[in-house]
């Protein structure tokens, strides 16, 4: 079932919504609750199934000054809705999970590993490399572009993570799974608490080698530069190294080849679009921008109120946890024209999609850089495609995934 194409019908009621329930998001039209949301009920108070309230924020005003906003908005006690009343145990420790002024400590040598002029170095490197993972689509035939995808972020980002090569298949799945434990793709284990003991316990072991091996071998990259980090005069230790590979190895293998496959399948579903791009490679980096925007690939942000204050028309206490669904932002009609349209004219395009603010994603130049070199190879050698088969949706409240896409390549004659 395709569950984002077209305009969105609003919903008869909302009574009854279960937006914590990762099967809204696979069995319905996620776009015909946000848009009720925004129309009917921009702010709310929902419940998690332990009773949990939560604050529910639609438009893009509100989404923007909650991520913008740390002093009043908090990350420390987790960024996604599994968080909500039960906290993080990583709370405090992580880029992500840390309010400034401490995170820019954390944040300052981490950006100057993945930076702009760092990805410009090493474009040449990443272009082979993502040139040899799409090589069977040049070749044409039919393939599953959710599982071929599944290594992008690895490949655009392992080296300046700093992870091994050979490590770099077993991080790509088992943080996928780490996040939709219970999608059938994913579920490893006997029951959801195993299939996350069983891929943490994976993951770990990697970040643990991959530790061992940058001290004996450092480099310019994430996991050298955590080993060389101070916060308040004293080095991290390496638990704190570790949850911080993590956090970053989630950050690029959540997002990513879920922006890959839900712009090609946006792509094969309007031609003229891909027509376009291929008469005009200068239109890529607008491409890359829009499907960053329409895949919009975390639904949601969350936070916590540090101080009483007042939203969107009501008043919050400290303590209280607040969703931005982020991906609601992403289509507000206040902020974007026709905004149910993949659009490369969209200027400018003011997505949410990387978030914003303080916390504003370090990987996004390494991932255009690498979404970029994908679409360029495809229109060089004038390559079309079409879907072949049934797409299937992560199981995930947070993440907009696709975990199979297969698609009819066709090199140019
Ligand atoms: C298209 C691809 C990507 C998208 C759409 C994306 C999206 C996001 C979003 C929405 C945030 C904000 C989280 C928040 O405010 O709580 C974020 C932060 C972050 N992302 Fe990405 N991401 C992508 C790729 C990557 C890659 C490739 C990496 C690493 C190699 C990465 C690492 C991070 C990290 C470490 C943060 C936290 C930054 C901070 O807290 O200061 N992301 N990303």
């Amino acid at each position: 079932m395709r569950i984002d194409f077209g305009e969105p019908k609003p919903l008869d009621s909302l009574d009854g919504l279960r937006l914590h329930d990762p099967a809204t998001y696979v069995a319905g039209c996620r776009h015909d609750v946000w848009l009720s949301l925004r129309r009917h009920r921009p702010v709310g108070r929902d419940h998690m199934p332990d009773g949990t309230p939560y604050w529910s924020f639609a438009t893009y005003a509100d989404c923007d000054k909650i991520v913008k906003d740390t002093a009043t908005y908090s990350s420390e006690d987790g960024t996604i809705l599994a968080s909500v009343g039960v906290g993080d145990s990583a709370g405090g420790q992580t880029i992500t999970l840390m309010d400034p002024p401490d995170h820019s400590a954390i944040r300052r040598p981490l950006m100057r590993t993945m930076r702009q002029s760092v990805v410009r170095r090493r474009a040449d490197a990443v272009r082979a490399k993502v040139l040899r993972l799409i090589d069977p689509l040049l070749a044409g035939g039919e393939h599953d572009i959710a599982r071929l995808m599944r290594l992008l972020p690895m490949v655009a980002a392992g080296d300046l993570l700093g992870i091994p090569e050979q490590h770099w298949e077993t991080v790509a799945f088992n943080t996928t799974a780490s996040i939709a434990p219970e999608d059938p793709e994913y579920a490893v284990g006997r029951d959801v608490g195993d299939t996350l003991r069983r891929v943490h316990h994976r993951l770990f072991a990697v970040f643990a080698e991959t530790i061992e091996t940058r001290r004996r071998d450092p480099g310019e990259d994430v996991v050298t530069a955590l080993l060389g980090l101070e916060i308040g005069g004293r080095p991290i230790d390496d638990r704190r190294v570790m949850l911080n590979c993590y956090s970053v190895a989630l950050g690029a293998n959540s997002t990513t080849p879920h922006v890959a496959c839900h712009t090609l399948l946006a792509l094969a579903e309007r031609p003229e679009i891909w027509r376009a791009v291929m008469a005009d490679p200068a239109l890529i980096p607008a491409l890359v921008e829009e499907g960053a925007r329409w895949t919009s690939p975390t639904h949601h942000l969350i936070r916590r109120v540090t101080a009483d204050t007042e939203l969107g028309g009501v008043r919050m206490a400290a303590g209280d946890w607040v969703c931005a669904w982020v991906a609601s932002a992403n289509r507000d009609e206040q902020v974007f024209d026709d905004p149910y349209a993949f659009d490369l004219r969209r200027a400018p395009n003011p997505h949410l999609g990387f978030g914003a603010g303080a916390h504003y994603c370090i990987g996004a130049p390494a991932s255009r850089y690498a979404l970029s070199v994908i679409f360029e190879e495809l229109a060089r050698r004038r390559v079309r495609f079409e879907v072949a088969g049934e797409v299937r949706h992560l199981y995930s409240n947070w993440i907009n995934g696709i975990t199979s896409l297969p698609m009819r390549f066709t090199p140019d004659a």
